[in-house]
């Protein structure tokens, strides 16, 4: 047994707000077959909390990062679940990153900075009698983890593997703010937590960490690239022996189509037709169950939706984020055509995913991506931007791949407005021929989309990461 601790900020089912959340979710149970035991550590919000409430006290300490703090053991499903419980830090009600004003809250640094700190005084000297071997730590809200192993002079007892969901959000901090970070001055070089002038929580774990990891092949090679390294491009480079990408696998229980083949798609995409008021033209319905942000490149799609529409095709969109795309969308759904959801809703991304023919992911970047595997599994053909997991996981209707009758989707590349409105029309004419986008769906449909592949890749990772202890 290999004994794993998982540190994250979300997790399903209790907290989410992106992809991150399903993973770390999926993970303790996709490793333990493979002889991992892997317990999870997250930040005690009140979803958390109520998760634990017959859980016990396993640690606590007086002042974390400004106020006391407990350490609570309970279950995650089948797993063992630590909520640190830090009223001042995570007892707060809304969104678990940003305040009611929409902005980051101020202290996002210490709350994140505790459950690393928390991470790090496990690794060290363990938890109830229970010393992992591994850390296993997700973004930047766990990355100052191995920075202070180092300071508990404890780096050499316990593996640590950062992983990169996206680097995006680099976990950014004043100089100033050193000192109450429990970081020290020599920490604040060009080859420490130092970058650009400030503390940088991600680039800290890419340094520090004895691996990174990010969550597709081809990401891996992207983000050793300016174009999407977004200034860690360099840090990762000089890391380049301990890189690896590991695709995302999805919960293959909880995302299993209500058909056999495609065929059993007519009744879902009718009930989807009538519940978001889309007509019943000949063209594909297209979905889209995204974050509405400019990775995703939807602002794109806005300007496609035209050229989509006078073909026949629809649209249904569920999203939110950011207020202006969010009114964009709200304008083009006066078309008949499209049909749009503001908000977040489970059950919805469900109907979605079994009634349309299509799911459309045009993102600039995508470590990897869950919705276009959702699509694969449920024949709702995937038309993606040839990046990150895009590329890795779809196989695009080239010639040669409807010639060898493989094709599973439709990638298209640049990621530029010329480019998608040439994939939508490539699409609607593949979706004219029955036999051949039928033939599409059932190679999507047998496409392994779980754990089968990345469970073992990370059981080996963790495997070479682990210290005697
Ligand atoms: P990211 O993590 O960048 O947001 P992913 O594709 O990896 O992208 O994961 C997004 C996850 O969040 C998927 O499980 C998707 O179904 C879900 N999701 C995104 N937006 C919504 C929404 N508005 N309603 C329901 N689920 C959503
Ligand atoms: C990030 C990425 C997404 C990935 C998810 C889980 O949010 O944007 O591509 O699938 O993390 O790893």
């Amino acid at each position: 047994m290999t004994r794993l601790l998982s540190v994250a900020s979300e997790c399903v089912p209790l907290v989410k707000t992106g992809g991150l959340a399903d993973v770390v979710g999926a993970l303790p149970g996709a490793l333990a077959p493979l002889g991992v035991e892997m317990r999870t550590l997250l930040p005690g919000y009140p979803a958390v909390m109520k998760a634990v409430t017959d859980g016990r006290k396993v640690a606590d300490w007086p002042d974390l990062f400004g106020g006391p703090a407990r350490l609570i053991e309970g279950a995650l499903g089948d797993h063992v679940l630590y909520a640190l419980d830090a009223p001042h830090l995570y007892d707060r009600e809304g969104a678990i990153y940003l305040g009611p004003d929409g902005k980051d809250w101020p202290d996002n640094p210490q709350r994140f900075a505790a459950l690393s700190r928390v991470a790090a005084l496990i690794g060290a000297d363990g938890v109830g009698g229970w010393v992992p071997q591994v850390l296993h730590l997700h973004d930047w809200q766990a990355g100052l983890a191995p920075t202070y192993l180092r300071h508990l002079g404890a780096d050499g007892r316990v593996g640590t593997l950062i992983t990169i969901h996206n680097i995006a959000f680099q976990g950014l901090a004043p100089e100033k703010m050193l000192n109450e970070l429990h970081l020290r001055p020599g920490d604040f070089t060009q080859d420490g937590v130092e970058y650009w002038g400030q503390i940088s929580a991600l680039k800290a774990a890419l340094v520090h960490a004895d691996a990174i990891s990010t969550v597709s092949p081809t990401y891996a090679q992207e983000l050793m690239t300016p174009d999407f390294g977004m200034g860690l491009d360099g840090v990762i480079r000089a890391r380049a022996a301990d890189v690896t990408g590991i695709l995302n696998g999805i919960d293959t229980d909880i995302w299993t189509p209500p058909y056999k083949t495609i065929r059993g798609k007519a009744r879902h995409r009718k009930a989807l037709r009538a519940e978001m008021g889309l007509p019943d033209w000949p063209g594909p319905v297209c979905v889209v169950i995204s974050r509405l942000t400019e990775q995703k490149g939807l602002d794109l799609l806005l300007d496609a939706l035209p050229a989509l529409v006078d073909r026949g095709g629809q649209l249904a969109l569920l999203g939110s984020g950011d207020a202006k795309l969010e009114a964009a969308f709200k304008e083009a759904a006066a078309h008949p055509g499209v049909a749009v959801r503001i908000g977040y809703d489970e059950g919805l991304a469900r109907r979605l995913i079994a009634g349309g023919d299509a799911i459309l992911v045009p993102s600039r970047f995508e470590p990897c991506g869950l919705t276009q595997l959702y699509g694969l599994r449920f024949g709702t053909l995937p038309l993606v931007g040839l990046t990150g997991g895009l590329a890795d996981t779809v196989i695009n209707a080239s010639p040669a791949a409807l010639a060898a009758k493989c094709a599973t989707g439709l990638q298209f590349h640049p990621v530029t407005l010329q480019a998608l409105a040439g994939a939508l029309m490539r699409l609607c004419e593949l979706y004219e021929d029955r036999p051949l986008w039928e033939r599409m769906a059932k190679n999507a449909m047998d496409t392994p989309v779980g754990w089968e592949a990345s469970a073992p890749a990370y059981a080996a990772l963790y495997e070479k990461l682990t210290k005697s202890s």
